[in-house]
């Protein structure tokens, strides 16, 4: 067994020429898919399932128990479909991965394909990312030429092809029956679960819907070993993840890390919050999940701990506001963003966070109707859990959890604009 530790999907990114094939194979590069293809892919699914890898989109399912859900083979086609449509307000992992080591997803994407009998891959990107389309289309180039895809990989009689998608930048085609709408060619929209992708997917064949990251892991799990990756982290969240911490920190970036670290040990990392200031909210995992204060910093950033607080592990998007920032006024921004992207499909979402809008964008400029308060809370106890997909819940979060623990700023939001409670933060904007 292997004693690296963290980083390791992050180890090389500095290396001046990180992307390329070249650097990639002087790091193990595509030594875990020549073991792979010698290995019952049963054994393959087992390994993913041993290992403890939680999905690392958000939401944190079990993601050898995903592959497991496929039907038995019936000759017709089956997919694997890599998520990297990241648009979570804060989460910037998946896309600084794709830019600095695309061919850890890529060699992930042939082992998970071989697991699950797939032939044809398919990456949705998001639409902004042109970048990102470039240096994937080039990485999968190079992996054609080394012939780690196309027929007969490294001959083994295993085949495989891989489609790069881009979306048009949409926040709901990151949810992953809406992807799967848009990647047929129709309009983003979610679909009904179930029958989830697994059982009727793409094509409505079964289909496996991952995480850039979460396949990115596999290879480092396949060369050294599941027991090395759930060594790592606590005991139902195992392994490693990137925290990306973005706002009022002195080195903002990617860190990895083993999950059940602290937000105290990141900053550490990140040479704390900007100098002269101190921490006031943050949020453990995008603004889909609701935000945690300075009385949050030693908990470990795990699925369980996270959840026993009151919030969700999420994208592991942290992003920091010091004493300068109007919670009222981030909150305003964030409801203004799920408005906007609102697929408009059921009526709660839709209508909901339009009128989550209007109150938000009221207190903010400290014109706030009696009863604000008491409103917003009421809107988002309809939304919850009454909405068609997660976009719904995640509009309610950063709303519910602030009045929980700055009420008094909401109350302020009744009379006093935000830039007159909040000086310092106007200055940085104009
Ligand atoms: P979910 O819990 O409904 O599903 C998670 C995954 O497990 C899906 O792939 C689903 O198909 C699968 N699954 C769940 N139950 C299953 C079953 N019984 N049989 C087969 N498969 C099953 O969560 P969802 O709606 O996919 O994702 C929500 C999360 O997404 C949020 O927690 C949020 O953190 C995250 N998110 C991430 C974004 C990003 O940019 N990375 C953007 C917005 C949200």
């Amino acid at each position: 067994m292997s004693t690296q530790l963290t980083p390791i999907l992050t180890r090389f990114w500095d290396d001046p020429r990180s992307w390329t094939m070249e650097t990639y194979e002087a790091n193990e590069g595509y030594q875990a898919l020549r073991r792979a293809l010698e290995t019952p892919a049963e054994d393959l699914v087992q390994a993913a399932k041993d290992s403890g890898l939680r999905g690392r989109g958000g939401a944190g399912f079990p993601t050898g128990m995903k592959w497991g859900f496929l039907p038995p083979p019936d000759g017709g086609p089956r997919y694997l479909v890599v998520n990297a449509d990241e648009s979570e307000p804060g989460t910037c992992k998946d896309i600084p991965l794709l830019m600095a080591a695309p061919q850890f997803l890529i060699e992930g994407m042939v082992i998970t394909s071989y697991a699950i009998g797939c032939h044809h891959a398919f990456i949705y990107l998001r639409g902004e990312t042109v970048h990102v389309y470039r240096r994937l289309m080039r990485a999968v180039e190079e992996a054609y030429a080394k012939g780690y895809l196309g027929k007969d990989i490294l001959g083994s009689g295993f085949d495989l092809d891989i489609t790069v998608h881009a979306g048009a930048g949409a926040y709901i085609c990151g949810e992953e029956t809406a992807l799967l709408d848009s990647l047929e060619g129709r309009r983003g929209q979610p679909r009904l679960k179930p029958p989830f992708p697994a059982v009727a997917g793409l094509y409505a064949r079964p289909t496996v819907v991952n995480n850039v990251e979460s396949i990115a892991s596999i290879p480092p799990i396949v060369l050294h070993g599941a027991d090395w990756f759930a060594d790592m982290g606590t005991e139902k969240s195992k392994g490693f993840g990137i925290f990306s911490l973005s706002g009022h920190v002195t080195r903002p970036g990617q860190y990895e890390a083993p999950l059940g670290i602290t937000l105290r040990e990141l900053l550490e990392m990140a040479g704390g919050i900007r100098e002269g200031h101190r921490l006031k909210f943050w949020t453990p995992g995008g603004s889909s999940t609701p935000i945690f204060t300075d009385a949050h910093l030693d908990v470990p950033l795990d699925f369980e701990s996270v959840a026993a607080e009151g919030s969700m592990l999420g994208t592991r998007a942290l992003q920091i506001f010091d004493e300068t920032t109007s919670v009222v006024r981030a909150v305003s921004r964030w409801t203004d963003f799920y408005a906007h992207e609102s697929c408009g499909k059921c009526t709660p979402c839709r209508e909901g966070t339009f009128w989550l809008k209007q109150i938000m964008m009221r207190l903010e400029a400290g014109k706030g109707l009696p009863g604000d308060i008491e409103k917003l809370d009421d809107i988002c106890d309809n939304i919850l859990g009454r909405a068609f997909c997660a976009l719904g819940d995640g509009a309610t979060s950063p709303i519910t959890s602030a009045i929980k623990y700055f009420r008094d700023e909401f109350e302020a939001g009744m009379h006093t604009p935000w830039h007159e409670l909040f000086p310092a933060e106007r200055s940085t904007l104009f």
